[in-house]
């Protein structure tokens, strides 16, 4: 009731507003469009998700390792530029993986099996095992995972997030209003329905991280395919032979080397077969989402600074042997059954050492607080693939080649283009060059799609002057 009366006095309050043009921007920066208001439920998702109490001890929240300002992943530059692994609220404690965006994923769809095309789409995290089976929504599934998580935020029962979320925060009152809508019931202080209330708060991170402020879709390439798009052009259709009819819809958005590297990353790059171009949304009507959800084994070596290899027996058995099988080492431990009638197991062996194609938006966001606001600092070190081992920055001795001139996405795009070329490795022009490692695993490890894709410099600098526009310009702050 109260609520509904505040709401009154916001909507007169906007109304009036509205008529007499009373708020006035005070700064041209102000003057940007007003974030996307959030529901209730979206709310509180966005709450819990930055809240630092509900891990044991308190003092990590899931922005802790998705950060907004580097796009949803981990922040830290000391750790990704070793590791990569974010370590959990019990510092000597790690997992084995780096955070993937919790930004653009909600797409994803209850892991299946495509009989068609063979392959495996969907569910959460690298290896897909928040298949989304349980609950019928990966996301929800996921986001009551790290809660309980040993290496992560380390509650030892669901009853003691639901107790700090429910009698500690801020946000109590919205935590009451949001159980009443989503089941009906009056929240019983006496008897606390545990299952209930903590899977609201699954539900209502899902929802925040489905949000419009989430996933705002206002990066410069976005502005590109709405013009683009609204004029009948497809922007999945866009070639090295044709990507100039596209300028005028670029015209004061994507210069042309950049354009022409979104042309490269469809054809010769075959970026898109994977990171695809097709648009998004129930719809269809939403820019790509620059992944399919599908699986594969690009190759990436380990990354030997895991801090996973160091951690005791009880989390990790096999030590420094311990190799990360993705999607196939999940699949060997299911015991579900797949729409061709065959067992999930049965399809691990064809699928060891892949991980789910990540989203590519917001990959070259770095940033850094300069005392007034944040700016792009091409000193934060971004970490890239499952296990971090591509890095955004390079501290390089010899002079002629600075790390300064290296892209942040150079590293993995090079090994895109030449790991299977002999003599190739990184860094590129050094008269020293190691060759790439061998891969982590070598079982299903694409070998047609990526490895030797002849790119020279005149075609591999533009797409990555293309993943470039793919940041977002808006940046939630916590609430
Ligand atoms: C200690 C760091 C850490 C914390 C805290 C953490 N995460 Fe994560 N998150 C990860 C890592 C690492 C992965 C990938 C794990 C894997 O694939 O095995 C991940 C995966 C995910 C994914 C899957 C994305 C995809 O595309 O598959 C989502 C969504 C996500 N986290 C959301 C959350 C939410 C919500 C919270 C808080 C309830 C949270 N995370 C807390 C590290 C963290
Ligand atoms: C055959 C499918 C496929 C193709 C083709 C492909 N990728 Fe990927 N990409 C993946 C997968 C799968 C991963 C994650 C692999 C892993 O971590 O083991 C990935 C990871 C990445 C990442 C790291 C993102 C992150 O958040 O860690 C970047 C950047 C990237 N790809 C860019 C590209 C570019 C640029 C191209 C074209 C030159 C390309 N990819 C071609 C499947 C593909």
């Amino acid at each position: 009731m109260e609520k509904s009366i505040g709401r009154l006095f916001m909507a007169l309050g906007l109304a009036f507003g509205l008529m007499f043009n009373v708020w006035q921007p005070l700064s041209p920066a102000e003057a940007a469009p007003d974030p996307p208001a959030l529901t209730d439920l979206e709310l509180l998702g966005k709450h819990l998700f930055f809240d630092t109490n509900l891990s044991t001890p308190p003092g990590m929240s899931c922005a802790t390792c998705h950060d907004p300002k580097v796009g949803w992943t981990g922040p830290n530059s000391e750790i990704n530029a070793a590791g990569a692994v974010m370590p959990g609220v019990i510092h000597t404690r790690a997992g084995n993986r780096k955070p993937p965006s919790a930004a653009y994923a909600g797409e994803s769809p209850v892991m299946y099996y495509d009989e068609v095309k063979g392959l495996i789409f969907g569910g959460m995290f690298w290896d897909g095992r928040a298949t989304g089976w349980t609950l019928g929504d990966p996301l929800q599934e996921q986001a009551l995972g790290p809660f309980l998580n040993p290496v992560e935020m380390h509650n030892p029962k669901e009853i003691k997030v639901v107790v700090m979320a429910l009698l500690r925060s801020e946000y109590a009152d919205l935590f009451e209003q949001v159980y009443w809508d989503e089941t009906g019931e009056m929240i019983d202080h006496g008897k606390l329905d545990v299952d209930a209330l903590y899977q609201v708060i699954g539900k209502a991170i899902a929802a925040y991280e489905r949000s419009d402020e989430v996933n705002p879709f206002d990066s410069r390439f976005d502005e590109f395919w709405r013009a683009a798009t609204a004029a009948g052009f497809k922007v999945e259709d866009i070639k090295q032979s044709n990507w100039a009819g596209y300028k005028p819809y670029a015209d004061g958005i994507l210069n042309d080397t950049e354009l022409f590297g979104l042309a490269v990353f469809n054809d010769q790059a075959k970026c898109s077969t994977c990171h695809v171009l097709t648009p998004s949304g129930a719809d269809g009507n939403k820019p790509p989402l620059f992944t399919d959800f599908s699986y594969d084994n690009i190759g990436i070596p380990k990354n030997p600074l895991n801090p996973f290899y160091t951690q005791p027996r009880k989390i990790n058995p096999d030590g420094e042997l311990w190799v990360d099988q993705g999607l196939g080492g999940f699949l060997a431990a299911t015991t579900d059954t797949a729409s061709d009638g065959e067992t999930y197991a049965s399809k691990a062996l064809g699928n060891y050492g892949k991980h789910k194609v990540p989203t590519l938006r917001n990959v070259a966001k770095r940033v850094k607080w300069n005392g007034t606001e944040w700016v792009d600092d091409p000193e934060c070190v971004r970490a890239y693939g499952h296990n971090g081992y591509f890095k955004s920055n390079f501290q390089i001795q010899d002079g002629s080649f600075s790390f300064t001139q290296i892209h942040p996405l150079q590293h993995i795009m090079h090994f895109y283009n030449t790991r299977d070329v002999p003599g190739q490795g990184w860094p590129p022009p050094m008269p020293v060059r190691v060759p790439w490692p061998d891969p982590e695993v070598a079982a299903n490890m694409n070998t047609t799609e990526l490895g030797n894709l002849g790119l020279n410099p005149s075609l591999g600098q533009p797409v990555l002057q293309f993943l470039s526009t793919l940041s977002d310009t808006s940046t939630p702050t916590p609430p």
